[in-house]
């Protein structure tokens, strides 16, 4: 019984010391993947997604927000932060990045007209000497200034979608984007990644804002079970299976549903390494 309990702990304490921030970063990586999936982003928006950064996005008053939450206008009205984390050590970002919002509409919507554009910043680039580095805008040239969601009332949970690509040295914004201050409009963003050569995406969040009661019914999205997420390379199978189920994707979410809660993901780790002792 005391060796048992012996073994538990220690194992308990290697399974909690396994839980730092580089390994979080990977969970955290391959958990946003699969919400982009699971939300329908990957394809209707993004034929593919596979981020070397994660991103953290900070709404005053909201703080860090998980990925799908929902948000109300009011929430996301004011100019959010940005930071990035890279995977690991050995990802080497760059230094000049396009960061961009657009609306991805609701789950489901034909986007083949394109997406409205909220935020279109081309040169912006990152901090230095931490490892969450903030995007700083104002460095770089706004196509349009942040514009805080307002989707029509009825038209379901919209989600807007947080993307900071990697600037080619030869890239060239097409001529009726490439001033400050165009404003919001329809563009369609494939079209515009094909045409500037931009390269990424390198990482991406995304949240929802409805207004209203929809006079549809979306498209549902499927939940990401994150203990069913692949491990991330670099990080034993006893953290990756760390962060328990993550409900937060339904159309109405609500965002409490965090992935990566600290109590409950340290609660989720010890739990294999419990069933692993009772099994002894
Ligand atoms: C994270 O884990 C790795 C490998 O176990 C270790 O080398 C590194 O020092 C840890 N980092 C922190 C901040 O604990
Ligand atoms: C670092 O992260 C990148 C991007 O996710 C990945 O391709 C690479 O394998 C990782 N390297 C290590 C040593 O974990
Ligand atoms: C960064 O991007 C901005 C805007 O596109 C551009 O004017 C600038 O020359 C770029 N800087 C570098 C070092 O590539
Ligand atoms: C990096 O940080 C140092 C110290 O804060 C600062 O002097 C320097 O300008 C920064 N470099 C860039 C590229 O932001
Ligand atoms: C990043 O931004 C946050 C919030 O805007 C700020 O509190 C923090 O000091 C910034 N970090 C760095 C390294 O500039
Ligand atoms: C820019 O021009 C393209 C056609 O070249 C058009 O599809 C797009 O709507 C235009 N965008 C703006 C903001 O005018
Ligand atoms: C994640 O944790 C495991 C177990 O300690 C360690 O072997 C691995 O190096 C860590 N991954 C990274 C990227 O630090």
């Amino acid at each position: 019984m005391t060796k048992a309990l012996f073994v538990s702990l220690s194992l308990i304490s290697a399974a909690l010391a396994q839980s730092n921030t580089t390994n979080n970063t990977a969970v955290g990586i391959e958990a946003i993947q699969a919400h982009f999936s699971n939300a329908g982003i990957v394809p209707s928006l993004l034929a593919t997604f596979d981020p070397s950064a994660l991103m953290t996005v900070d709404y005053s008053g909201v703080g860090d927000i998980q990925p799908g939450q929902a948000l109300s206008e009011t929430q996301v009205s004011p100019t959010p932060s940005v930071s990035i984390t890279p995977a690991n050590s050995s990802v080497q970002l760059g230094s000049n990045f396009t960061l961009m919002m657009v609306d991805a509409d609701a789950v489901g919507t034909d986007e083949s007209a394109g997406q409205t554009r909220h935020w279109l910043v081309n040169g912006v680039t990152l901090g230095n000497g931490t490892s969450a580095e903030n995007v700083t805008t104002s460095s770089g040239i706004a196509i349009t200034e942040y514009a805080g969601p307002a989707p029509p009332s009825g038209s379901g949970p919209h989600r807007y979608v947080i993307l900071l690509y990697k600037q080619p040295d030869t890239f060239t914004p097409p001529a009726n984007l490439s001033t400050a201050n165009v404003g919001v409009s329809v563009f369609s963003l494939s079209s515009y990644i094909q045409e500037t050569g931009l390269e990424g995406p390198v990482a991406g969040m995304y949240y929802t804002v409805e207004e209203g009661t929809a006079t549809f019914t979306p498209s549902a999205t499927s939940a990401v079970v994150t203990s069913t997420l692949p491990v991330p390379s670099g990080t034993s199978s006893g953290t990756a299976s760390g962060s328990g189920s993550s409900p937060s994707q339904s159309s109405n979410s609500n965002g409490a549903s965090a992935a990566f809660g600290s109590i409950s993901s340290l609660f989720m780790i010890a739990a294999p390494v419990l069933a692993a002792v009772a099994a002894i």
